[in-house]
């Protein structure tokens, strides 16, 4: 499926963003185990979310779905054989962190994706599941899923993560809750903790001290997370990040985001978008309830000037970063990313990705083998067609620019977009002022 973007000069209004996926993923995952039932609302009902309530489904947890409303009967710390293949579809954060739960399983489970997913390195994760005891194949063509599983019993382990990612983090968090002793990583760079701050929430003693982050002894038996939560998901700020970025390069717009996760481990975007000039200001909202920050964003347009993105900023913006070449593209002067070479792994190498899609709209682009170098440009090309390259990520981040160009853009293989955002086009409408 191909959509055609016509070019706006303002965005305005006020939006509702769906749910977090990141927290989503995670709430299906550990309210699978609990004992007793529990209730998600905000679920983000995109296909890799959908995929994971399905896998838990076949692992044994009860799940009733009225739309974003979720109710979910655990199975008490122990999931069931589902003897049969889980498929997560495209998702790196549902394939890896269910392997970890079913690393502390005593069965043999198999798991895999679609091509994206089957074509990225799970590596990673096999290192340190069997440094804890787990078995792990990885049966794919180059090395990744489909991924066989057998577990257990684990011993915890202290792992210094080779790369940072909060997929792997959370993958050997994960077997730790079925480990025998302690299980402590250590980071090389601060990245999203939407695991921790869960299990802490859900009364597990998990520390985080600097980059360390300790789990306490787990437990053959699993987890024993109580059941009787309501578990409301904030806003997705990867969603959010698509509209603060068009409002943001684009002056007279006004456009205010509700009920937005304010996690700081998420929002460095914000922090890049000001010091390029970004008129943003926030409104934060948590209550005692809240696990997670939350609140109302307000963009208004400006003129943005160039700037560099690089070191530890990264992981906390590193789905944002396509948005930060957008946002580069359509400055004035060079805007500069390094130290991502992570972005390479993504559902696509989102660096080529991101410098193709760039340069088709005639934005001039140079590649770095861990970044690039963006010139920010008066007028983006109009009348041409980008590839999505079946990214989500990328799809919604060229619709953006699109959004700057001289005339009317297409976007071919957007199907993707359902993966995380399906309602991305009806919010693009409803802030452009269009109806359809
Ligand atoms: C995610 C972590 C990030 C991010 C992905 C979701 C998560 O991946 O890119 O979209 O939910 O933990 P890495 O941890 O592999 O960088």
């Amino acid at each position: 499926m191909n959509k055609t973007v016509e070019p706006t000069s303002v965005l305005e209004g006020q939006l509702q963003v769906p749910g977090d996926k990141s927290i989503s993923h995670r709430l299906a995952m550990l309210t699978g185990l609990a004992h007793g039932s529990s209730t998600i609302t905000g679920f983000l009902t995109s296909e890799d979310c959908l995929n994971t309530l399905e896998a838990i489904e076949k692992l044994g947890a009860g799940v009733e779905r009225d739309g974003s409303h979720v109710r979910v009967e655990g199975t008490a710390g122990h999931f069931r054989n589902a003897l049969e293949t889980l498929d997560l579809g495209n998702s790196g954060t549902g394939l890896r962190l269910l392997t970890g739960i079913l690393a502390g399983h005593t069965f043999t489970t198999e798991l895999t994706g679609d091509a994206s997913l089957r074509s990225r390195p799970m590596d990673r994760i096999k290192t340190p599941l069997e440094k804890m005891g787990a078995s792990i194949a990885l049966l794919g063509k180059s090395g990744g899923a489909p991924i066989r599983v057998s577990g257990g019993p684990l011993r915890g382990i202290p792992y210094a993560l080779p790369m940072s990612s909060a997929q792997v983090k959370s993958c050997v968090l994960l077997a730790g809750l079925f480990a025998e002793g302690p299980t402590t990583i250590i980071e090389k760079e601060e990245t999203r903790d939407h695991t921790e701050l869960l299990l802490r929430h859900m009364g597990i003693r998990c520390k985080t001290d600097g980059l360390s982050v300790s789990l306490e002894g787990g437990s053959v038996d699993g987890p024993s997370i109580p059941g009787g939560s309501t578990w409301d998901v904030p806003g997705d700020f990867s969603a959010a990040g698509f509209w603060i970025t068009a409002a943001a390069c684009r002056e007279k717009s006004d456009i205010e985001l509700l009920n937005v996760g304010l996690n700081p481990r998420r929002t460095a975007l914000l922090g890049v978008l000001e010091r390029m000039g970004a008129d943003i200001a926030i409104d934060r909202e948590d209550d005692e309830a809240s696990w997670e920050p939350r609140g109302v964003i307000r963009v208004r347009g400006a003129e943005l000037v160039g700037t560099e993105v690089v070191g530890d900023e990264i992981p906390n913006l590193i789905d944002e970063l396509p948005l930060v070449a957008v946002a580069g593209a359509m400055s004035r002067g060079k805007t500069v990313i390094r130290g991502a070479e992570e972005l390479r792994h993504k559902e696509s190498d989102r660096i080529s990705t991101v410098v193709r899609g760039l340069r088709a709209l005639g934005v001039k682009v140079e590649e770095q083998s861990d970044g690039m170098d963006i010139e920010g440009v008066a007028s983006i090309r109009g009348n041409v067609s980008i590839e999505s390259s079946n990214d989500h990520r990328i799809a919604m981040s060229m619709a953006v620019l699109a959004l700057s160009a001289a005339s009317r853009v297409e976007i071919a293989n957007v199907q993707c977009i359902g993966t995380s955002y399906p309602q991305f086009w009806r919010d693009m409408n409803r802030l452009t002022g269009r109806n359809s």
